[in-house]
């Protein structure tokens, strides 16, 4: 049996103290070593060996072998970039980088390190989810023709729609979608996105920006269809599901809406351990993550093309990132 890795945390609000507290009492094959937050008060109120008010001394750390990142997404870059460049593994969350450049550069950053870099879509190890990825990979429905996923949050007050970022829907929800679609179509890239998005539980706040309902539609190099969907508001609860419909039958995944989680941490609990587990093994035995900054930047391509595509009204067109 290897020591547990000894994992960092920066960013400790909503999902970074659930993830602190995964680490720390839940998940096999790791243990939490520090915890770092501007907000000294909220990383010291989570229970940890050590806690700093800057996420460059946790990185300096020689306690901590790996660096798991849950601050706000426009910090994500140059925090993964820092983690490498000291040689410390990285786990960021969702979105790995708001542009593409920022994008390589995390990337490249891990790399010429040689540490591994893991991000947080959390949905590849929900067991349906898997269960379903694996049997499509295995040929079970032939090949993929259409695709669905959606993402419904339990809710938005009119305080926090206020204070969301212009394109939160695709670059922090709908990127889970993104990423789900292209991993339940293996090996296929995405050559076209259409996006649709309005705010219509708080419309106030749709001149400043703010969207908080979208429909994708994404295609695919092997001929497939995929649509993606979010709401901020499902009234029922935290509400995710997928299918995908095969030349040899379909597949589906995620609860009945009946059985909706109340919040994506009942849902997901069981993911967001295994997600950090697959981390912890993958360090250990020197393999690369299954999720990689490759994938990050494939999800990130597309919902950057989903806000141009509602900002012109038209489809977009990809380049084409060869998935690594
Ligand atoms: N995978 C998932 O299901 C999931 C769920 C929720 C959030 N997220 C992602 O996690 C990230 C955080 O989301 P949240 O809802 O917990 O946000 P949050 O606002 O609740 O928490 C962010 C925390 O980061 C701290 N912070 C601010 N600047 C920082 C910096 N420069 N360095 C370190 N910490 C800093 C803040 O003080 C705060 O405590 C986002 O990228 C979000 O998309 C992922």
């Amino acid at each position: 049996m290897s020591e547990p890795l000894r994992i960092g945390l920066v960013g400790t609000g909503w999902i970074g103290r659930f993830h602190a507290e995964s680490i720390a009492t839940r998940v096999p094959g790791a243990t939490l070593a520090a915890v770092a937050d501007p907000d000294l008060d909220a990383a010291s109120s989570i229970r940890a060996p050590r806690s700093y008010a800057d996420p460059l001394d946790l990185i300096a750390d020689p306690e901590v072998e790996a660096v798991a990142i849950s601050s706000p997404a426009t910090t994500h870059t140059d925090l993964v970039v820092a983690a490498a460049r000291a040689g410390k593994h990285v786990f960021c969350e969702k979105p790995m980088a708001v542009t593409l450049a920022d994008a390589d550069r995390a990337i490249e950053a891990a790399e010429s390190a040689g540490v591994a870099l893991q991000v947080g879509f959390n949905r590849r190890f929900d067991t349906d989810f898997a269960a379903m990825h694996d049997a499509i990979a295995a040929g079970a429905i032939g090949t993929p023709q259409l695709l669905r996923s959606l993402t419904r949050d339990p809710g938005i007050s009119a305080e926090v729609a206020a204070r969301v970022k212009p394109w939160t829907i695709f670059n922090e929800t709908l990127i889970h979608d993104f990423d789900t679609l292209c991993w339940l179509n293996p090996g296929a890239r995405v050559t076209s996105v259409y996006a649709q998005a309005a705010a219509l539980i708080h419309p106030q706040y749709a001149d400043a920006g703010y969207l908080d309902t979208s429909v994708v539609q994404l295609r695919f190099d092997n001929g497939a269809f995929a649509t993606a969907e979010a709401s901020f508001q499902a009234v029922y609860g935290y509400d995710v599901r997928g299918e995908v419909f095969g030349s040899e039958g379909v597949l589906l995944a995620g609860r009945d809406p009946e059985h909706a989680g109340r919040l994506n941490t009942e849902l997901f609990a069981h993911a967001y351990t295994a997600q950090f587990a697959h981390f912890a093994s993958s360090v250990r035995s020197g393999r690369q993550p299954a999720v990689t900054g490759h994938d990050a930047r494939i999800a990130l391509e597309i919902a950057l093309a989903a806000a141009e595509s509602v900002r012109t009204g038209a489809p977009v067109e990809l380049a084409g990132a060869v998935p690594a």
